[in-house]
């Protein structure tokens, strides 16, 4: 802890763009004022650099998850681990990287005009994916939980075809959300920040990558395990068919 507090915040951002997020919400200026110790940082804004420290080493522990095998979990856990683990870093994420898109339009969005498409793109996300997530939390998880638990306790007790009309509007918008990603990747030249960028620049398109990247796991795990789970034990069906460009989720 005392070794993380001495550290430069520049070198921290630098190593993993992940604690930029930790730096904002104490507000310590991690582009401009990087060349800082967290301790010095921390004694100018009055802070206490051991409650920094503790949120870093969280963000720093965040392990891959490549090897899980979610195919073999019950329901109920996935379900939970797609609350706690997607939609909680998508709510946490969004409002960070508005923060940042519009910092960097409002600095390089005259040589750089792409930052505002990308700005505009990333709000789309930002008001589309939280009313998506909202019905998946309010509406369908809790019927698929239920559905889990009455036929584990009664067999054959079933609420057939109630599940393919949301699964597949849940999946249409998960198209949606992929496609917005495209255009994301492609404006930012797969996120390759110009050799002039600031550090905000780097944090920022770093940012979005694993928002992305998370976003692809967030939609694997729900439409090729979740959902089809979901209906087979309710012995429905849904038609969804996704674009061929989509089809990798
Ligand atoms: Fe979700
Ligand atoms: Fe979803």
């Amino acid at each position: 802890m005392k070794e993380l507090t001495q550290a430069i915040i520049g070198q921290v951002v630098a190593g993993n763009y992940r604690t930029a997020g930790i730096f904002t919400k104490f507000g310590i200026d991690f582009c401009c004022k990087g060349n800082r110790s967290i301790e010095e940082a921390c004694r100018q804004k009055n802070i206490d650099p051991a409650a920094v420290a503790t949120a870093l080493e969280a963000v720093l522990a965040r392990q891959d998850d490549s090897d899980v095998r979610y195919d073999s979990w019950p329901l109920s856990v996935l379900i939970n681990h797609i609350l706690q683990r997607h939609h909680q870093y998508v709510t946490t994420q969004i409002p960070v990287l508005q923060v940042y898109l519009r910092k960097l339009c409002s600095v390089h969005g005259k040589e750089h005009p792409e930052l505002e498409e990308i700005r505009q793109l990333f709000d789309e996300t930002a008001s589309e994916l939280i009313m998506h997530m909202k019905k998946e939390e309010l509406v369908l998880f809790p019927f698929i939980q239920q559905l889990a638990e009455t036929s584990s306790t009664t067999p054959g007790i079933h609420a057939f075809g109630k599940l393919g009309g949301p699964v597949e509007a849940m999946m249409h918008d998960h198209d949606q959300e992929g496609e917005r990603f495209r255009k994301i990747a492609s404006l930012s030249h797969d996120y390759t920040p110009p050799p002039e960028g600031c550090t905000t620049y780097k944090v920022t398109y770093a940012m979005l990558k694993e928002f992305e990247e998370d976003l692809h796991l967030h939609i694997h795990l729900e439409n090729n395990i979740l959902f089809p789970k979901a209906l087979q034990i309710e012995g429905g069906s849904c038609s969804y068919r996704p674009p061929i460009h989509n089809q990798s989720f």
